[in-house]
């Protein structure tokens, strides 16, 4: 503890190395931006604007809120680099160590303009910029901002914030503002954020009477990983779990075999990771997510038959320390209290996902009308067992189709592998080593399984079914049965190729 007798020196942290070391915290675009989106959040916003204006070197990243604002010294406090953590926060808050909104805008710009009113003070501005820290050597916040932040700063309504970033290096350093290319990586980098927000925030929007937020002034449709409102999807009771006094709350869910989802649903359940990325426990906090899908290292590996669960975790905020959760990296662990609930529900959820995933596939004994989707069958004659080449099977039949009346050799050819099936060979592996048998088109170039899927597509329209029939067909036929994201696309290749 100090004492009047202490002597000592100050050390300043020295500005431009501290400030400079501060810009690689570890954020990337998307996540600085839900930094800065939570703030708003978390000051009540329910209409957010942000803005992507795309100029070269000049373009400038824009989040407008109309929020509680602040006066001039809450705008001040809220530049300052660092708050405590240990205080206890607002149970609707989102922040944590007052740092997000430097440390987000400095890992994008090396100028930040933050303009703000309440509904009862004027309008205040203050700037952080990187080059003017670097050139005094001081930790000195602009009264001043820019004609552009002015611009933005004066769409705020009766109160509200607007965080300006220019001088993107990290986004835009090195680019022309008349260059196409150029212009169009800048508004792909739109997009993934686009798909990022309607992740992270999702709840927040899907709220009725919920929160607008808009990109470029288009609004950003929820994304809601559980497929809440699909008939098909399986809920079981939530279960509330104890922990400090707290509850958390664990809500799992098992979405809908991909044969109940129409090809777009399945693409957009995907997520902006893909189905297998995000699956196991996703963490929220106040509503927010944090963790899209991860088994939290239960000991349990993502696994294409584990993708239709995915468990929803609601924390109170008062937790956060004990989950060790951090906003930038995704990542949390679980408390050892909890470590046996979570393993027991995850386990549960995982087993009924993959009774629903199986649910069609490669079983071979299966019902009538399906008979054209799978390429071996089992027959049973004398009480012994044979494989047969189906040659109902949409392309084999169509080379039986094509072929000249005489060509016998092709049918000799199917009778010979039909007969030299090496069943004991495939047996004896599977006893041996059963984790070294290749999964269907496990190496095979993307490429080539578009082919397949191509071919499969036009064999089945030959025969008569619409286009809506052959792709919902092929979901369930090998190897699409397991690789439906191929059929997912099949659509956009299609009309590439001008296949009808
Ligand atoms: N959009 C906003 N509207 C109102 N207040 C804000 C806004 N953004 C930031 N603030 C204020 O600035 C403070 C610091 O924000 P930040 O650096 O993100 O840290 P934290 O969110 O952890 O508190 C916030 O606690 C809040 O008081
Ligand atoms: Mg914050």
């Amino acid at each position: 503890m100090p004492t009047a007798k202490d002597s000592y020196d100050i050390v300043e942290p020295y500005a431009p190395a501290m400030i400079e070391s501060l810009r690689a915290v570890g954020y990337d675009l998307f996540t600085a931006i839900a930094d800065v989106v939570d703030n708003s959040l978390t000051a009540d916003a329910t209409e957010i604007d942000i803005v992507f204006f795309w100029n070269g070197e000049a373009s400038s990243i824009a989040v407008i809120d109309n929020g509680s604002g602040m006066s001039e010294q809450e705008l001040i406090a809220a530049m300052r680099i660092g708050a405590d953590p240990t205080q206890p926060r607002h149970r609707e808050d989102l922040g944590r160590f007052g740092l997000g909104l430097k440390t987000a805008s400095f890992s994008q710009c090396r100028r930040v303009i933050v303009s703000t009113r309440t509904e009862v003070s004027s309008l205040w501005t203050r700037c952080w910029d990187l080059d003017y820290v670097r050139a005094t050597c001081q930790w000195r916040v602009l009264r001043r901002g820019s004609p552009k932040a002015a611009e933005y700063s004066a769409r705020i309504g009766k109160s509200g914030t607007a965080v300006v970033w220019e001088n993107l290096d990290r986004l835009v350093s090195g680019t022309l503002a008349e260059s196409a290319y150029d212009r169009d990586v800048f508004n792909d980098r739109i997009e993934a954020v686009e798909k990022h927000l309607a992740m992270v925030f999702h709840r927040f929007l899907q709220r009725p009477r919920g929160v607008t937020l808009r990109i470029n002034g288009n609004p950003v449709k929820p994304w809601d990983p559980f497929l809440s409102t699909h008939p098909s999807t399986q809920h079981p009771e939530p279960e509330i779990l104890m922990m400090k006094g707290e509850t958390v709350a664990v809500d799992a869910y098992i979405l809908p075999h991909h044969s109940k989802l129409t090809p777009q649903e399945y693409a957009d359940a995907g997520g902006p990771h893909g189905w297998v990325a995000h699956q196991g426990f996703f963490i929220y906090r106040n509503g927010r997510l944090l963790v899209p899908g991860d088994w939290l290292g239960l000991g349990i590996k993502k696994e294409e038959h584990y993708k239709l669960a995915r468990i929803r975790i609601d924390l109170p905020n008062t937790l956060d320390a004990l989950w060790g959760l951090d906003i930038k990296k995704s990542t949390a662990r679980v408390p050892v209290e909890l470590k046996e609930s979570l393993a027991r529900i995850g386990r549960a959820t995982r087993e009924k996902a993959v009774d629903i995933y199986r649910h069609r596939g490669s079983v071979l004994g299966r019902a009538h009308a399906e008979e054209s989707l799978f390429v071996w069958q089992q027959k049973v004659s004398h009480g012994k067992i044979f494989y047969r080449i189906n040659r109902e099977h949409p392309l084999i039949r169509r080379i039986l189709s094509d072929a000249p009346p005489d060509a016998d050799i092709l049918k000799s050819a199917l009778r010979l592998i039909e007969e030299s099936v090496p069943v004991p060979l495939i047996i004896l592996n599977k006893s041996q080593k059963p984790e070294s048998e290749a999964v269907p088109f496990e190496q095979a170039a993307s490429g080539e399984v578009y082919e397949l899927a191509v071919q499969l597509y036009q064999a089945l329209v030959h025969t008569g079914v619409s286009r809506e029939d052959a792709i919902a067909r092929l979901y369930r036929m090998e190897p699409f049965n397991r690789l439906s994201e191929f059929i997912a696309n099949l659509p956009a290749i299609l009309d590439k190729r001008g296949i009808r």
